[in-house]
């Protein structure tokens, strides 16, 4: 109600500048004129109040995305200058060729969900919770498979009504191995070469696929390079690709996504490599630095130590990645404020 009164002073108001800014020519044109300003001052007026597909909503603010990933995201660097680049590319094409697809792939708490958020942060003004982007998880969206074709309607009703509104959408697919196959048939139109698909046209919306598939071989590979003495960040976009690709070919269920692949559908693979324990112990100082809490090297180091790594023997990954952080450091912080009282009450 409030919304609605601020629109109709909104539009008194503007009537009156754009009559007034018009040129007093003929008089069809000079309403012609007018009437124009009118829309489009009111238009801008409108964006200003509610959410809208355009600036201020939409942020584009590619300079932030990079600083972000550099100073938010380690040991990724794949990650890192793929993702970047294919964003800013899309974004700032006025008609691209088709949908942005990324493919995240690699081993739970590697960043993925992360840089999607990131992603999100810096396009739109409300990040994950902008009306323009989409979250599907596939364990909680589509979890029984004898309820694919209902899901596939919906779901084909729901990016098609989310694109009419905004063609700029982003649509994020979590946990893509947990989804029935057939839910991926369902966004194959809308990522293909088409001009349009029921007369929208997708070609301006993202989607990004993460999932664990080609998670085991990307961290085999990342070890090799350990063990033969090659820093990580030599391992190139191209040799991952390749063991991403192979992987969804081989692994079990990998048919439909295979399709997106040999369909070039799938823009860019970005690899997600296991982190090391120096990577996790800039996670925790973030992380306790966020809670407000002095980031020693005596906590941080406490709580790199409550984590578990791999392999057994080496103890090099993290196995949760920078996952679990929070919860590890929210107790270590509990007991240590635990003990302070105690050595306080001891005292009195
Ligand atoms: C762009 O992103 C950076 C980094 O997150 C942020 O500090 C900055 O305020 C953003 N700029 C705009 C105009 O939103
Ligand atoms: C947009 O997608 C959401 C799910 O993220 C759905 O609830 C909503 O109904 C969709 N909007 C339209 C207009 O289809």
């Amino acid at each position: 109600m409030e919304l609605l009164r601020v629109h109709l002073l909104v539009l008194l108001l503007l009537t009156e500048v754009a009559l007034a800014r018009a040129e007093p020519q003929t008089m069809g044109e000079s309403v012609g004129a007018a009437f124009a300003a009118f829309v489009d001052a009111y238009q801008y007026a409108k964006c200003k109040i509610s959410m809208c597909c355009e600036k201020p909503w939409l942020t584009s603010n590619f300079t932030g995305l990079r600083t972000a990933l550099n100073e938010r995201l380690y040991g990724q660097h794949l990650a890192m200058h793929t993702v970047v680049q294919a964003v800013k590319a899309h974004f700032d094409k006025e008609s691209p060729q088709k949908a942005l697809v990324l493919s995240f792939h690699g081993w739970t708490g590697g960043g993925k969900n992360y840089v999607a958020s990131i992603i999100a942060q810096h396009l739109y003004a409300r990040g994950m919770d902008s009306a323009f982007v989409h979250l599907f998880i596939g364990g909680l969206h589509f979890p029984h498979s004898d309820d694919v074709a209902s899901y596939k309607r919906q779901l084909r009703s729901w990016i098609i009504g989310n694109v009419t509104a905004c063609e700029r959408s982003l649509f994020i697919f979590d946990e893509v191995d947990l989804m029935d196959e057939g839910v991926l048939d369902a966004i194959k139109p809308f990522i293909n070469h088409y001009p349009q698909v029921n007369g929208v046209d997708f070609r301006k919306s993202t989607f990004i696929f993460l999932s664990n598939r080609g998670g085991d071989d990307i961290t085999q590979r990342t070890l090799d390079y350990f063990r033969a003495g090659k820093p990580r960040d030599k391992i190139t976009l191209r040799e991952m690709e390749e063991i991403i690709t192979t992987a969804a070919y081989n692994e079990e269920g990998g048919l439909r996504y295979s399709q997106l692949i040999s369909g070039h559908l799938i823009d860019h693979f970005v690899p997600f490599l296991p982190l090391e324990r120096q990577h996790v112990m800039l996670c925790i100082r973030d992380y306790l630095k966020l809670m407000n809490h002095e980031p020693t090297e005596d906590r941080i180091k406490t709580i790199a130590d409550s984590l578990q790594y791999f392999p057994k023997s080496t103890q090099i990954y993290s196995a949760a990645g920078c996952k679990r952080i929070a919860q590890k450091a929210d107790l270590i912080m509990q007991a240590e404020m635990d003990q302070q009282d105690d050595i306080f009450r001891n005292e009195l």
